[in-house]
């Protein structure tokens, strides 16, 4: 895949450039210094050679039969003939490197639009517009702006913004860190996240793939794509801006709690990429992938030569929910013949500041032997006796002959460069603190538990949908897009949710009669398509007990709601069966205009909007996921049951998430849904939905 962008035979530079310092100077001679070693075609009406290379007037004019990749470099208004000229020669594919399109305004986007429209009619593929190129190291193929080629290397990095994609490969060099791949995307016309992701897949040079992104269009496509690429090889993404999904006024929990982020947070969660919250954060990962094979397991044992850092990364670990006291009673007793009387020989095993090169192999060697250790994080602090550069050697040996991970933090700057720079010969990861190892190493182990897992199963529930479309078309001829009480019960129950059985009265003598009917303790609700949330009107009383408590209970709801919404159309008072509802949980939807339905779940209840306490998946979801949305919530322990409390039934719920996503997958004309409150019955009893909204879209 993208074979010709990555392994070309052949170049053409459209608007390559004699003078020194111009984009389509610099990109002809990085082509030439980076060691390209097929053809380059350097197209200028203007000139004869451009550093030593023969120049053509026109695309048309290139002699050889076959180009396979064009990179443009010419002003915007005249790429779209370059491409149609590059068709006519036979390239498909394509760099436009030119800025002046979406990212400079609306006739930019405009441009932008007809450039696509231009490659698609005849079939060329474009990455850019308005971006930096491409290097392959392993082809020598500098394609880009970027004056230093990194060394060759298994990290494949992929970067939404070109100037940041600079400076790191500028770090690469100077860090020595080896790359397989650096795409600059710039504005994603054609080529984007998930074909590069694809490409990279498949890709036997690049064993980890990065990227820096900062939004993403196609949000379904990358979750279809990245699920599969993720378990092949680890995707680790830095993003950064904000999508508009936050913007929209929302009349619904749900919607409000729809912060910008939550999207992307659930679609890394689902596809198994990995999210660093920085830059520097994506490279610990990226070296810890890069650098070392996948722990088997969480155990990880920890040397240091000093107390401190042994502490910090004791509570990092706590942190990482990294349980670090596992080692065997063998190997502590190992440890104990082998280390002075002051050291301590439990993880962290402190083997104290005078240690020296064979007392760090001693140890390492009996810690990796310990069947119960997955992975060694090696501490060292620069001390009067500390052998440094040997240290490191020792550490790089035992690496050679282990399967485990071993993870290096050689603290300091100066006195442990040497140090680092060995380690680093060995494939060793270093970081400057323990913190950021164990969070590499965690991170590793857990994307090792994502790889192990079978695949998901997403099943498709019955439903009468028919009713729905049904209800939906009467309200919208009804002039009405929310839709509250009765017809949002007549949904959820096409859904096959329990509903509480419930009857509108329109007068106190009604109410009663229903109340008999139905049996006591009852609740009452206003009826009212302008009231949105009943309580805030005092529209709704519960545990009413007797006929008196009703007839009283009606006439104080109609008072305070007319005191209250003057103007409100009242319907009626609705008298519904009362549960317990000691425990309530909230369910909802909101779309997101990247990724589509966002179902979110939560504790019920009035203070949800404050505790901000609700996990989301975008939907469709599957059982784990729904599973995965309950146990992640702060206030599980209180669905687990409390203070001999009985749990309630949690399947009960992940029924109802399964069949929430159902109806928002079935229906995108559902804008924004909230079951609020969901309430729980005892583990096998299931739940009742007792009120429910719907935002539905004009058309
Ligand atoms: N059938 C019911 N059984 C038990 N409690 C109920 C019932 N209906 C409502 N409640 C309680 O009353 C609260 C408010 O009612 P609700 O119908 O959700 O109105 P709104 O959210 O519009 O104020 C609910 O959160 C729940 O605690
Ligand atoms: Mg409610």
């Amino acid at each position: 895949m993208l074979e010709k962008f990555f392994s070309p035979r052949s170049v053409a530079i459209v608007g390559a450039s004699r003078e020194q310092g111009k984009v389509g100077h610099e990109i002809v001679k990085n082509l030439l210094l980076g060691g390209f070693e097929g053809q380059i075609f350097p197209i200028n009406p203007k000139a004869t050679t451009i550093l030593g290379k023969k120049v053509y007037a026109k695309i048309t004019d290139i002699p050889a039969e076959e180009v396979d990749l064009a990179i443009i470099v010419i002003p915007a208004q005249q790429v779209k003939d370059a491409l149609i000229q590059c068709a006519q020669k036979g390239i498909k594919s394509a760099i436009v490197i030119s800025a002046g399109f979406k990212e400079s305004g609306k006739e930019g986007a405009q441009r932008e639009r007809e450039l696509l429209q231009t490659a698609q009619e005849y079939g060329i593929r474009i990455l850019g517009p308005n971006c930096l190129g491409l290097i392959n190291t392993s082809a020598n193929l500098n394609a880009s702006f970027s004056t230093e080629m990194p060394p060759k290397g298994n990290i494949a990095f992929f970067s939404q913004s070109g100037a940041l994609g600079t400076a790191i490969l500028d770090w690469a060099v100077g860090q020595k860190i080896g790359f397989s791949k650096f795409i600059s995307l710039g504005n994603k016309a054609d080529l984007a996240e998930s074909s590069i992701m694809e490409a990279l897949c498949q890709d036997h040079d690049s064993r980890v793939i990065l990227g820096y992104l900062e939004g993403i269009e196609k949000g379904q496509e990358f979750l279809h794509k990245a699920r599969q690429v993720s378990k092949v090889k680890p995707i680790i993404i830095t993003k950064s801006g904000s999508t508009s999904a936050g913007t929209r006024a929302a009349s619904s929990h749900t919607g409000s709690l729809t912060g910008s982020d939550v999207a992307f947070e659930a679609a890394f969660k689902q596809t198994g990429v990995i999210r660093a919250r920085t830059i520097e954060e994506l490279f610990n990962y990226a070296l810890a992938f890069a650098y070392q094979p996948l722990p088997q397991g969480p155990n990880l044992a920890i040397i240091t030569n000093a107390g401190g850092p042994g502490i910090l990364a004791a509570d990092a670990a706590e942190k990482n929910n990294l349980n670090l006291l596992f080692l065997s009673k063998e190997t502590t007793d190992k440890l104990a013949a082998l280390l002075p009387p002051a050291a301590s020989v439990y993880n962290p095993v402190d083997i104290l500041g005078d240690a020296k090169a064979d007392r760090y192999q001693k140890t390492l060697e009996v810690v990796l032997e310990d069947p119960k250790v997955h992975g060694v994080l090696v501490i060292l602090t620069p001390q009067a006796m500390t052998e440094i550069p040997q240290t490191a050697e020792v550490i790089g040996e035992m690496s050679m002959s282990t399967e485990k991970p071993i993870l290096a933090s050689f603290m300091g700057e100066y006195a442990v460069r040497e140090g680092i720079e060995r380690l680093a010969k060995y494939k060793i990861p270093n970081y400057s603190y323990p913190e950021h190892a164990i969070e590499s190493f965690h991170t590793m182990w857990k994307y090792r538990r994502w790889q192990e897992q079978p695949p998901l199963t997403y099943v498709s529930l019955d439903a009468d949908r028919e009713r729905v479309r049904q209800i939906i078309e009467q309200v919208r001829k009804e002039g009405h897009l929310e839709i509250g009480d009765l017809k949002a019960r007549e949904i959820l129950a096409a859904y096959r949710f329990e509903v509480p059985f419930s009857r509108v009265a329109e007068d106190s003598s009604m109410a009663v009669a229903l109340a008999e009917e139905i049996g006591y303790p009852v609740v009452m609700k206003i009826v009212s398509p302008d009231v949105l949330h009943k309580s805030d009107v005092g529209g709704v009383k519960v545990g009413l007990k007797t006929p008196e408590e009703v007839h009283a209970a009606f006439h104080e709801i109609m008072a305070k709601v007319r005191k209250f919404m003057p103007q409100a159309l009242i319907q009626g008072v609705s008298i519904q069966k009362m549960y317990d509802g000691k425990r309530e949980v909230i369910l909802g939807m909101a779309r997101d205009p990247q990724f589509g339905p966002l179902i979110m779940f939560g504790l019920g209840g009035i203070y949800v909007e404050v505790l901000k306490d609700v996990s989301f998946r975008i939907a469709p979801i599957c059982r784990e996921e729904a599973q995965a949305m309950i146990t992640e919530i702060k206030s599980y322990p209180m669905l687990k049951g409390v203070r001999g409390q009985k749990p309630v039934d949690m399947n009960a719920i992940v029924d109802a998430l399964l069949r929430l996503s159902q109806l928002a997958v079935d229906f995108p004309e559902i804008l924004e849904a909230d079951i609020n409150p969901l309430i729980m019955k005892e583990s096998g009893q299931g739940a009742v939905a007792v009120d429910a909204r719907f935002t539905i879209s004009p058309n």
